[in-house]
């Protein structure tokens, strides 16, 4: 019997939500919240997978048929546990954080030596297949970690040399569960009805990622909040933005945020602010005053990583 324990890093999308579905660049940060996955494998028992202690199996056992496949393993009896160490509702990726720390605990128990980039891979297409949509974003941070720059599917990625955490970053949540496929979809409607504007705006958003980026490594992070603005228009633009996100927006503005968007596909979930640190506490009531729940989030955190 051999057991081995994984975890990987949830993410908050800082910049270039769903241009990134069309082929854009965007910037994605992992979160200090992990899920953890535990396997236990006996290979002198008959096969057998125990998915009993997993809320939501669709991802690992698509991964256990993608192994037997590709890898032609000998699986015995094989126990699989998960533990997230967030809540699923606040939209940190939950999904991406199994997936990838479940590849990274087959690859070490099957002796298969993956690196990071395989497992990225490997994540990425038991994504596709499960939910059908996706660039992939969520899973490069649950994989690498740190602060990334990012194009679908792992077309270019770059890890950038930068702690989030020097300045003030605030997440507040909206209280709303958001729908990330159906808004992806809404959004593809959207390019059906107006693709020229579609194209302006996802142009746009790319082109500010792009700008947005020296600026985060030169540490100019007023500016950075700028941009967040200046991002969060595009997305008002793009329909995919509420009154409630909107208001918890304002609400940080108006307590000093030098900047604030939404982060994700929108709809609900959660937004970000960017700040100096004083005015953390005064960003954080803010947003609980207009209805959010303001959470202690770090950034910039490590990869899948093999525990035990
Ligand atoms: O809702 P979230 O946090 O999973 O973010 C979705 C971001 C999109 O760009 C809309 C989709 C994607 O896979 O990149």
């Amino acid at each position: 019997m051999q057991s081995i324990t994984v975890t990987a890093p949830g993410k908050l999308m800082l910049f270039g939500e769903h241009a990134v579905v069309y082929g854009q660049p965007c910037l994605v940060t992992a979160v200090n919240q992990r899920m953890t996955v535990e396997l236990y494998h006996d290979g002198n028992k008959p096969y057998e997978v125990d998915l009993s202690e997993i809320k939501d199996a669709r991802f690992v056992s698509a991964i256990i048929d993608m192994f037997k496949e590709k890898f032609h393993l000998k699986i015995g009896k094989l126990h699989i546990k998960t533990n997230c160490g967030f809540s699923g509702k606040y939209g940190f990726g939950s999904s991406s954080a199994v997936t990838t720390a479940m590849v990274g605990a087959m690859s070490e128990i099957f002796n298969l030596s993956l690196n990071n980039k395989q497992i990225f891979d490997l994540s990425y297409e038991v994504v596709l297949k499960v939910q059908g949509v996706g660039s992939g974003f969520d899973i490069a941070a649950a994989t690498f970690g740190g602060l990334l720059y990012f194009v679908k599917g792992g077309q270019v990625l770059e890890n950038l040399p930068l702690d989030l955490n020097q300045t003030c970053f605030v997440v507040g949540y909206s209280g709303i569960k958001s729908n990330t496929v159906e808004i992806i979809q809404q959004v593809a409607q959207k390019r059906a009805q107006e693709p020229e504007k579609f194209d302006r705006i996802m142009n746009a958003i790319g082109e500010l990622v792009n700008q947005v980026k020296p600026k985060l490594l030169s540490h100019d992070w007023e500016r950075v909040g700028k941009f967040m603005d200046f991002n969060q228009e595009y997305l008002r633009d793009l329909g995919v933005s509420n009154q409630k996100l909107e208001d918890l927006i304002a609400a940080a503005k108006n307590a000093g945020a030098w900047g604030a968007k939404l982060s994700g596909a929108g709809g609900g979930d959660c937004m970000i602010a960017i700040s100096g640190n004083d005015k953390r506490e005064a960003i954080e009531k803010a947003i609980e005053k207009a209805g959010g729940e303001a959470l202690n989030i770090k950034m910039n955190a490590e990869g899948v990583k093999i525990e035990r």
